[in-house]
């Protein structure tokens, strides 16, 4: 039997109109887009419609998106380049300490050229928290870089304010919106976004960074002078499209998502009533669950638990046998960090799965309690 996929926060399901809209692209129209004759232009045409589509999936106004092989090139970009520009007596990036490491390494290896990284502490909601940042971020400040939902715990960070505070200092401000793109509305007037394609049931290996009128980045990758020479290298039209028919989805189908991760939600707080939720209760995107339970081997449970697929936290940073930051950083001990696993449902988890992995989690958590020979 197939495992339960309950790991979305690593990754989503290809969506089958992302897959139908590849397609064609992989078999048949092979064109360059950016190639000057007809068949580069058909596959120009294709890159311009999956720009537009998640540009108003996006729904910030004006602007443009740079299409990117990822979130992880769209934030270095984004980062590197606000560094680059920054005036010289700007040289601190705020940022927070639960970032995911596309944002916090990036921040910390630019302090090997004068940068100064500020990494805000979080409460034990895992939030921002407003007195500190009002502190922090000041006139030598050239960037702001907070996420909107957190990847471990799913927490929806105070991003108005920030930004807010970000302008009123004469920063930038860059919103890491990986995980709250299509499921947590973006108010924030923000300089730079950085989104993903594979999070939102589109394609790996393509996503975006919108970038608001007037702001101009220095380029990171030199070449060909693509994404009006921001982004050199020749783009993939099918990898466009499938990132543009997922971003249709998000306008058609967020509504429908929303209420069908509340609905597992509120079923997985009754499938696991003597765990403790990480992270704010109130503040959150629904299709996260982050829980601890006292005494538990999370990465045992993780490997016992073989028809479930979740995680410890970070896809990035599982396997590294290192206790998550982000636990870390909202005041968990290391065993209650250990002792904590993700649970990451969306579009297309059945309430019956849920509750047969709630099954079998709390039965292969169960048995940790147990004296070894009684648990075999
Ligand atoms: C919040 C956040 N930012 C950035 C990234 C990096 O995205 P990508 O896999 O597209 O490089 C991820 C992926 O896990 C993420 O969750």
């Amino acid at each position: 039997m197939t495992p339960v996929y309950l790991d979305y926060q690593a990754t989503t399901p290809l969506a089958p109109e992302a897959f139908e809209a590849m397609v064609p692209l992989l078999r048949d129209h092979y064109g360059n887009p950016h190639s000057a004759h007809r068949v580069g232009r058909q596959a120009a045409a294709v890159v311009e419609v999956a720009r537009d589509d998640v540009s108003a999936a996006l729904g910030v106004a004006g602007g443009r998106l740079v299409f990117t092989s990822g979130a992880t090139e769209a934030l270095n970009i984004a980062i590197i380049g606000a560094a680059r520009r920054a005036e010289t007596g700007r040289r601190k990036i705020v940022t927070v300490s639960t970032e995911h490491a596309a944002v916090r390494d990036t921040v910390e290896a630019l302090t090997s050229q004068e940068f100064e990284a500020v990494f805000l502490p979080v409460g034990p909601d895992g939030l921002a928290d407003p007195g500190l940042a009002a502190e922090a971020i000041d006139e030598r400040t050239a960037l702001v870089a907070v996420m909107l939902v957190n990847n471990e715990i799913g927490v929806i960070q105070p991003v108005d304010m920030l930004a807010g505070l970000a302008h009123a200092a004469g920063a930038l401000f860059l919103c890491d919106a990986v995980q709250g793109f299509g499921r947590a509305p973006l108010t924030a007037s923000a300089d730079m976004i950085a989104i993903s394609a594979h999070k939102v049931h589109g394609p790996k290996g393509i996503g975006g960074l919108w970038i608001r009128d007037g702001l101009d980045l220095p380029p990171l990758i030199h070449g060909g002078g693509q994404e009006g020479g921001l982004r050199s290298g020749t783009l993939s039209p099918a990898l466009c499209a499938g990132f543009g028919a997922a971003a249709r989805l998000l306008d058609t189908h967020m509504k429908d998502d929303a209420t069908h991760v509340e609905t597992l939600w509120n079923a997985a707080l009754t499938l696991f009533p003597d765990w403790t939720v990480n992270g704010s209760l109130t503040q959150r995107y629904h299709g996260n669950l982050n829980i601890r339970r006292a005494g538990l081997d999370g990465a045992r449970l993780l490997s016992e638990c073989r028809t479930v697929s979740f995680s410890l936290g970070s896809a990035c940073a599982s396997g590294s046998g290192r206790p998550s930051h982000v636990l870390q950083a909202l005041g968990l001990s290391q065993k209650e960090a250990g002792g904590s696993v993700r649970i990451g449902f969306g579009r297309y988890t059945t309430l019956e799965e849920l509750e047969r992995a709630g099954k079998a989690i709390n039965e292969a958590a169960g048995r940790q309690d147990l004296p070894p020979q009684e648990a075999l």
